[in-house]
């Protein structure tokens, strides 16, 4: 697409060719040749140059206020203010205390590195115990990089809590930019979920309904027809921190078409691990890449800091790639063009330039290798191979925990087909090696500790993950894979569809715990499990069934199984899988719904949202209820599943999986 990026950089060629030779190339390649300039405007701005971008950034705060490229003067939004046009901030409170938003503005700039090749500004604050109480107590640092010949500008930051300072809490940490909206139009976020996107403008009162919570609405008056009548909402254009590569925004007006990306190379930095999701690209034209928060997961998964604790991070670097082609260039192009940006941007993680030793580089990172195998007599009575099992090294903690971890940094890789898997580019540290294989309930954790240091390459050898299983299966309803998605996701209603989602991802429609009232009018879901699929017959979410405008009732599901022989000794096992929990509380019956006392309840667990915000996972749970002999009965028997929490149509769970084990078999 760009043309410059086809061609050999100069400083491969100094040694081997002469100079008149590279004076050549450097005139050929316009900007390519450019050193990285640092230019001053006045006492409050500056400016980064390397005669391709121009980045000009607030002194001292360190607020992007201005990016040109391509001949355009401001890719962001003029009309916002210069503190609102691409930002670093955070959402923190005292324990106990209200949310506070802090902007996260630099006290201090100082220039890092300025050559040809490179130029690093930083802009920090330092936090003072005077400030006890309304300043977040962190030291800030946020960094700006660009470098000669690149098409874009990389940024990090490194948040510190020294040692003693005072307990806080941080619910979301992340930078944002807000683009021309007039220019940016075409959103991109996969290579399936790209579309035109509405003005901000649709979404203001008049233009647009509300729907259930403010991020969602409908839009009655659009500026433009073509959208009249779809469902906008932030949440549909979430991605899992694994998705998360590169997304962005294309302008495609009759001029020149242009992209801006944000470029993720590495997720090590997000909290939560592969499967947590995020906010990506949305309506505004806004492009975010959020750090931590508690989408998804719930406010309690957020970082806490206690007892003085002491903590540093590193958040990026992340790459903010500009790309360009003709007038008539259609944004699955440019598209495509920041696809193989990122793949080059893969190649080149960890960074070797940002100049902080807190960003370790490839010589200061270690690895970790092996082979995972699954052991379940039940299903073989040798060893199977975990293929394309997730495998992470994560803060040590309990089994399971990289979830909800959010202090430090997790890498993770998928194990091939043969279960082997390598884990490359940890930085130094003391880890658990953790791990979850598709098509198996639960998590395992290697007994062993793991300690990477510099150059470390740690071979495990084969590892053996015993899921959890106590008998053979003698029912089965769904794939053990901490998603929902395989359920039955009806159609949208009529009034809240958004277009992008009719024939993919049909989970991400708004407003679908509504349709299990329509489907569901009188009479809960019964699944039998001879004769119904899950596919067709289990609704994918557990949520109430409105009655009425706004009330809404605790709704019953059944599942009815034949037993023969039903065991005199030993006890039956289910095992019930969630891929979300919001305020729900699920009680479980064996053959009698007026049992006054359920024989299991999980309680009330769970605020991940996942259901109003269109996920098909949030926080995974796993059950284990021993199911006693004199609870079943021979022949026809009923489980009943009661989702009891009902104030809201909002609550509820999705199921992940569900399976019901026989008495042991084996010794
Ligand atoms: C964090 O807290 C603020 C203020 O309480 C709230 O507005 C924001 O939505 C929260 N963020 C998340 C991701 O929950
Ligand atoms: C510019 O600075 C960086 C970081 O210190 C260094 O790696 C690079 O070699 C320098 N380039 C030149 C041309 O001096
Ligand atoms: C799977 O891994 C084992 C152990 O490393 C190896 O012996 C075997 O050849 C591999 N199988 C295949 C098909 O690659
Ligand atoms: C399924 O149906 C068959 C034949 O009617 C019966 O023998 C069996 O027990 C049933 N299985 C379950 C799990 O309901």
């Amino acid at each position: 697409m760009n043309i410059v990026e086809m061609t050999a950089r100069p400083v491969f060629w100094v040694s081997c060719i002469c100079w008149v030779v590279l004076l050549m190339v450097m005139t050929l390649v316009a900007g390519e040749g450019v050193g990285v300039q640092l230019h001053y405007r006045g006492q409050h701005y500056v400016i980064m140059d390397n005669g391709l971008v121009q980045v000009t950034l607030s002194v001292p705060e360190g607020m992007v206020t201005g990016v040109k490229y391509n001949g355009i003067d401001n890719l962001l939004e003029t009309e916002n203010t210069e503190i609102n046009r691409g930002y670093y901030d955070l959402y923190w409170n005292t324990p106990g205390g209200s949310g506070i938003l802090d902007k996260m503005k630099g006290t201090n700039f100082k220039v890092i590195v300025q050559n040809e090749t490179q130029v690093e500004v930083s802009f920090t604050r330092t936090w003072k115990s005077s400030q006890q109480g309304h300043v977040v107590p962190l030291n800030i640092d946020k960094r700006f990089v660009m470098l000669q010949g690149s098409h874009g500008f990389y940024t990090y930051s490194i948040l510190e809590h020294l040692q003693g300072w005072p307990d806080f809490n941080i619910n979301q940490t992340r930078i944002v930019f807000k683009l021309n909206k007039q220019m940016f139009r075409y959103m991109a976020i996969s290579d399936t979920r790209q579309r035109r996107m509405p003005l901000p403008d649709d979404r203001s009162t008049g233009r647009a309904q509300a729907l259930a919570y403010p991020e969602a609405v409908l839009l009655t008056d659009p500026v433009e027809p073509e959208f009249k009548g779809q469902v906008d909402d932030k949440y549909q254009y979430s991605c899992t921190n694994e998705e998360i590569k590169v997304h962005g925004w294309v302008s495609t007006g009759s001029g020149p078409s242009l992209g801006f990306w944000q470029i993720t190379p590495s997720f090590e930095f997000r909290s939560g691990g592969p499967l947590k999701q995020e906010l990506t690209s949305h309506v505004g034209p806004t492009s975010l890449s959020v750090f931590f928060s508690a989408h998804y997961m719930g406010q309690n998964e957020v970082p806490m800091f206690r007892n003085g604790e002491q903590w540093k991070k590193v958040f990026g670097p992340l790459f903010i790639y500009l790309n360009s082609g003709p007038a008539g260039t259609h944004g699955r192009e440019l598209w495509e063009d920041a696809n193989n940006q990122m793949r080059k941007e893969v190649q080149s993680w960890p960074y070797s330039f940002p100049a902080s030793h807190d960003f370790t580089k490839r010589e200061q990172r270690g690895s970790a290798r092996g082979r995972l195998l699954i052991r379940d007599r039940y299903i073989n009575k040798e060893d199977i191979p975990a293929g394309f099992a997730y495998v992470g090294l994560a803060l040590p903690g309990e089994v399971g925990s990289w979830q909800t971890e959010d202090k430090g940094y997790q890498f993770w890789n998928r194990a091939d087909f043969n279960g082997s898997f390598s884990i490359d580019n940890v930085r130094s540290g003391i880890y658990d090696l953790y791990a979850w294989a598709p098509g198996y309930v639960g998590d395992y954790k290697c007994n062993e500790v793991i300690t990477i240091t510099p150059g470390s390459d740690i071979d495990l050898g084969a590892i053996v993950f015993e899921p959890l299983r106590d008998g053979p299966t003698l029912w089965e309803i769904g794939i053990p894979d901490r998603s929902a998605a395989e359920f039955f996701v009806p159609a949208p209603g009529p009034r809240y569809v958004n277009p992008l989602y009719l024939n993919q991802d049909r989970f991400r429609q708004y407003g679908l715990w509504e349709r299990y009232s329509v489907l569901y009018p009188d009479n809960d879901l019964v699944y039998s499990i001879n004769s119904s699929d899950y596919r067709r017959d289990w609704f994918f979410a557990h949520v109430p069934r409105r009655i009425g405008l706004h009330s809404y009732q605790p709704t019953t599901w059944q599942i009815r199984f034949n037993l023969n022989n039903v065991g005199q000794r030993g006890s039956y096992k289910l095992r019930l899988a969630l891929a979300s929990s919001a305020l729900a509380e699920l009680q479980v019956r064996f053959n009698d719904l007026n049992a006054e006392i359920p024989h299991f309840t999980t309680r009330l667990i769970g605020a991940d949202n996942a259901i109003a915000r269109h996920g098909a996972h949030g926080k995974y749970w796993l059950f284990n209820v021993d199911v006693q002999s004199i609870w079943l009965v021979e022949g026809a028997n009923t489980i009943f599943l009661t989702q009891k929490r009902s104030v809201g149509p909002l609550q509820g769970v999705l199921y992940d999986y569900i399976r019901f084990e026989g008495p042991p078999t084996f010794a």
